[in-house]
This record gives structure tokens, sequence and C-alpha cells, in this order.
């Protein structure tokens, strides 16, 4: 992807003003990340967690919605588009690349050859363990979690628990006979405050 001088500026921007706050430490420092990231994100939908050294490229590309987390030190790629739904919670050391480098010819260096991309989709309330990889073109269903450690290269089905390189399902979430009302009191003020 060629970047012209526009963009270029944008991108310098991002990530001088975003670098102030970037290591800032937690509570003052997420909401001072929150608020330049709601301006350069794609779209943040309300009251979202971005812990200390979120690493973002292509900001442009990237969504994300109300009641989420995004842990310590995690990698967000919107190259290729990456949204992310509302009470997501995404733990240390994540990475999320909507990309790759272009491999098709021995002839040119990995690094001249055009990059491929595809959108990764996390849908709401999903649980996304410490260090996981999320490769490109991936979605991962709602309520759906990501074990610790897992390399995701495959579309995960909503309730899946996966693990494991590459990631595979290991068990269904189990299904509720019922709701209290108090689960259903805690839910909607969660709503509330996301
Ligand atoms: C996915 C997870 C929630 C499953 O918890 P659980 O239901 O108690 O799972 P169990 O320990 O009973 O393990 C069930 C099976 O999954 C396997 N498994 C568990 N975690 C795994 C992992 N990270 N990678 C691969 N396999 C895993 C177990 O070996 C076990 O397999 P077996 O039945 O063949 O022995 C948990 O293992 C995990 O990864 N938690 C993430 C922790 C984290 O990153 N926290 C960050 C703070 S938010």
């Amino acid at each position: 992807m060629k970047i012209g001088w526009r963009a270029a500026i944008w991108y310098l921007t991002f990530h001088s003003v975003y670098g102030l706050v970037k290591y800032l430490p937690m509570l003052s420092g997420d909401v001072a990340r929150w608020l330049i990231l709601k301006a350069f994100l794609r779209r943040v939908d309300g009251w979202v967690w971005f812990r200390d050294n979120v690493t973002i490229w292509f900001p442009e590309g990237v969504s994300i919605g109300g009641g989420s987390m995004v842990g310590e030190n995690c990698f967000l790629d919107g190259y290729g588009g990456l949204t992310i739904g509302r009470n997501v919670l995404i733990a240390h050391n994540t990475s999320l690349i909507s990309e790759d480098h272009g491999f098709a010819t021995r002839r040119i260096p990995i690094r001249y050859q055009p990059k491929t991309a595809a959108p990764i989709v996390v849908e709401d309330d999903v649980w996304i363990g410490c260090g996981v990889r999320v490769l490109k073109g991936v979605k991962i269903g709602t309520g759906a979690i990501v074990a610790a450690g897992a390399v995701v290269t495959h579309d995960v089905p909503p309730f899946a628990i996966v693990g494991g390189v590459p990631a595979r399902v290991l068990s269904m979430r189990p299904t509720d006979t019922e709701v209290s009302p108090a689960e259903l009191a805690q839910t909607a003020l969660a709503r509330l405050s996301a």
C-alpha cells in the first residue's frame, strides 16, 4: 500500500499524540487513551478500557464497542479492518493482525511484495485469553472463549471454547437453564454503563 503525504501526516499525528499517553498507568491513563482513541479510531462506542502499551496500527480501520477491554501490551492492526463488538475482553499480550506479507514470488524480497489483508471480526461478549494471536480473515462468534496462547486461524463458532496452535474447539459453553432476576439486573446495569 502506498501512503500519500496527507495520510503520512495523519499517522504521524496519531502516533505522536497517542504516544504521549500510551504508557501512562491505569485509570488516568485509561481515560486519556480512551479520549484520544475515540478521536482517531474508526469507531469507539461508549467507554472502553485501553490498558497501557496497547499498540495500534492503521487506527482508521479499528472499531470497538462499549464495555470492552483491551489489556496491556496488546496489538491491534486495522490494515485489513478490525471490528470488535461490545463487552469483549482481550487479555494482555494478545495480537489481532488483519494483514500478511505477500510471498508469491521467490525473486522479490518478502518485504517488497504486496500485502494481503482480510477483516477480523470479534462479536459481542467474547473473552480472548492472554498471549493469543488472531490472524486475518477470522470471525470469532458471540460468547466464544479463546484459551491462553492460542493461534486462531479459522472462524470460531458462537459460544465455543477454542485453544491450541492452531486453535481447535475444546468444548462448548454450557447452555443456561434459567436466568435469575439478580443476573438479569446485573446485565442491565452493565449495559447501561457500557
Ligand atoms: C480456556 C479456559 C477458560 C478453559 O478453562 P477450563 O474450562 O477450566 O478448562 P480446563 O482446565 O478444564 O481444561 C479443559 C481442556 O482444555 C485444555 N486447555 C485448557 N486451556 C488450554 C489452553 N490455553 N490451550 C490449549 N488447551 C487448553 C485442557 O488441557 C483440557 O484438555 P483435556 O480435557 O484434554 O485435559 C482457560 O484454560 C484459559 O485459557 N483461560 C485464559 C486465562 C487468561 O488468559 N486470563 C487472562 C486474564 S483475563
